[in-house]
């Protein structure tokens, strides 16, 4: 419906049923489209003639650059470098394969453009809008129809058939859950469980050698592994990723939780490496503070009161691992942590 249609349908002021009441209502009258402009090629066929040449020039051009692109891959060897400004030297194939590529589609895009904005139509449509919800006649034949096809069915009637069907739509999903067993073994306690155990060497990851007391300075950070985990393992970095273990050494008197300070060693304390936000490695000490900072959230751990969360968005404090010095005076574990490393998905509660 054009423009002008639509002026017609229009409230008049002079309308007495309709008009004064409409306009009340909606003090903003509708403008309206405004009148249609001919564009040079509607009235000029040499312009809409020309236009047409270009658009199929721009489908000519993707058309040869395509075919261009199908020949790069035959002409240019995969290790061809060639020096174009201001590129610098790039791969020849790589080169002409974006470049190729990218005017195919540019004169696809292009010539669609041109086409649409000089060639096809550009009067503005109207047309009324229609209520979207069915009559009321047809609403209550619907409900009518389906009223009948319950009746018919039996389905209230017929009260064994309907359990039965009630108990197999129940069960069905069933199947389903076996099937989660094709997605592999039962994780059991293998994510609660780390390598530590009593009797463990603590081993310093940059040395590689077990770790004595006196290795561990003041104000330092040194990260260990369990005795036995080395990096040419298969599972080292599924263990690893458990396992590490960083380790400090405050002054006795320094340490605020007394659980902490029974679990250290002379003021060295041992604790999970592993972030209890989403499982980032901790990395950096602030020394003066005895705080550790995650770097992926910042979350902050107070190493002298049980690794506390002081900021951040972790969850839970940083599992502690009990340590103590075997008889040759090396660093030893003393058990596994008591509660899952990392996340606080297990909600160690
Ligand atoms: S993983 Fe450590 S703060 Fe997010």
């Amino acid at each position: 419906m054009s423009s002008q249609d639509n002026s017609e349908n229009l409230p008049s002021e002079q309308d007495p049923e309709h008009g004064s009441v409409e306009r009340a209502r909606d003090p903003f009258a509708d403008p309206g489209l405004p009148p249609h402009k001919p564009r040079v090629q509607d009235i000029d066929e040499a312009a809409a003639r020309r236009s047409e040449r270009v658009v199929a020039g721009l489908f000519m051009l993707s058309m040869v650059a395509t075919v261009a692109f199908i020949a790069s891959f035959v002409i240019f060897p995969i290790d061809k470098i060639v020096y174009i400004f201001p590129f610098g030297h790039v791969s020849a194939l790589n080169f002409s394969l974006g470049l190729t590529l990218g005017v195919a589609l540019f004169a696809i895009g292009a010539g669609a453009v041109h086409w649409a904005r000089t060639l096809m139509s550009d009067e503005e449509m109207s047309d009324e809008r229609h209520e979207i919800a069915a009559p009321p006649e047809v609403r209550e034949k619907v409900m009518q129809d389906w009223a009948d096809g319950v009746r018919e069915s039996g389905f209230g009637r017929r009260k064994l058939i309907r359990n039965t069907m009630y108990g197999a739509l129940a069960m069905v999903p069933l199947a389903g859950v076996v099937l989660l067993r094709d997605l592999g073994t039962l994780p059991e306690d293998k994510l609660r469980k780390t390598m530590w155990a009593k009797g463990k060497a603590l081993i310093n990851m940059n040395t590689n050698e077990p770790l004595r007391p006196e290795d561990v300075a003041v104000g330092s950070l040194t990260f260990a592994k369990p005795e036995g985990l080395e990096e040419d393992q298969h599972d080292f970095q599924t263990q690893i990723a458990k396992a590490a273990l960083m380790i400090v050494r405050l002054q006795p008197e320094n340490i605020k939780d007394k659980r902490e300070l029974e679990w250290s060693h002379q003021g060295i304390v041992a604790f999970s490496k592993i972030c209890t936000h989403v499982g980032c490695p901790i990395s950096l000490y602030e020394q003066q503070t005895h705080h550790v900072l995650c770097p992926c959230h910042q979350s902050t751990f107070d190493l002298s009161d049980g690794a506390r969360v002081i900021f951040g968005p972790a969850g839970h404090a940083l599992p502690q691992l009990r340590i103590g010095v075997n008889s040759e005076g090396y660093l030893e574990a003393l058990g596994d942590f008591e509660e899952p490393v990392g996340p606080a998905f297990w909600e160690r509660g």
